[in-house]
């Protein structure tokens, strides 16, 4: 997989792209990322890639020039005309494991962070694919976000990840958020793991996980629940554990 990222700050990305799981990726032939500085698309000599909004109004707006160029020479590049092309905006849809999930089969896609109180919109409208949003807060660019969207996709990426079990259980994957873990010590300062776990019953451990994940998911994020299929017994059982919560 090769992902290209177009970004007025392509410094921020050296540190974490070379001691996580992308570094690894990279070393293994798995993953490219290769970062690109929209000022070099521009087209004046003081490299100018923001301009003030038509209509008026606070902050810079990310030129179009710059960023459609830029787009142009990574297809070039890649010999790809139809990757996706994705720009990291607040008012994009929500970046899910889904999409994650998505992303990780391509052989190729674009990331474009925009900057300052947006991007022109043309680039919307004729070059990106897509918009998304890592969360309903507003960072200073989209360098973050990319590097959040990185990470959460070549994790997926076959051969990415020691064991491919890894990524079946965790919190998203099946819609749900995921079970408690332990490890040893069994108790520590009279806390102790919970005494299914020590069994070695497998369905009767299984059966915990899922009603702890159904549950945890119930208190902290209900809206997930709308999406997933639970026996009428589930449900119930729900009702009755948020009951005697309260
Ligand atoms: N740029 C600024 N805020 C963002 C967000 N929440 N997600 C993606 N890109 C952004």
């Amino acid at each position: 997989m090769r992902i290209d990222i177009l970004c007025l700050f392509p410094a921020m990305f050296v540190s974490p792209f070379s001691h996580s799981i992308v570094r690894r990726a990279e070393e293994r032939g798995l993953v490219e990322v290769v970062t690109h500085d929209i000022r070099d698309f521009a087209h004046d000599r003081h490299a100018t890639v923001d301009d003030y909004p038509y209509g008026g109004g606070a902050g810079m707006v990310l030129k179009p020039e710059p960023v459609v160029e830029g787009v142009e020479h990574v297809r070039q590049l890649v010999g790809t005309a139809d990757s996706p092309v994705i720009l990291l905006t607040p008012a994009g849809r929500l970046f899910t494991q889904r999409i994650a999930a998505d992303l990780s089969v391509l052989s190729h896609f674009t990331l474009v962070c925009g900057h300052y109180e947006g991007v022109d919109e043309r680039v919307a409208e004729h070059v990106a694919t897509d918009e998304l949003s890592i969360g309903d807060y507003v960072l200073t660019g989209g360098e973050l976000a990319a590097m959040v969207m990185v990470d959460a996709v070549v994790r997926l990426v076959p051969g990415v990840l020691g064991s491919d079990q890894s990524t079946v259980d965790e919190s998203h994957s099946a819609g749900l958020l995921e079970y408690p873990q332990y490890t040893r010590p069994e108790e520590y300062r009279g806390w102790r793991v919970p005494s299914v776990l020590l069994t070695g019953n497998h369905a009767g451990i299984a059966a915990w996980r899922r009603n702890q994940s159904i549950l945890k998911t119930a208190c902290r994020r209900p809206e997930l629940l709308d999406d997933i299929a639970l026996s009428d017994k589930e449900r119930a059982w729900i009702s009755e554990s948020l009951s005697n919560r309260k």
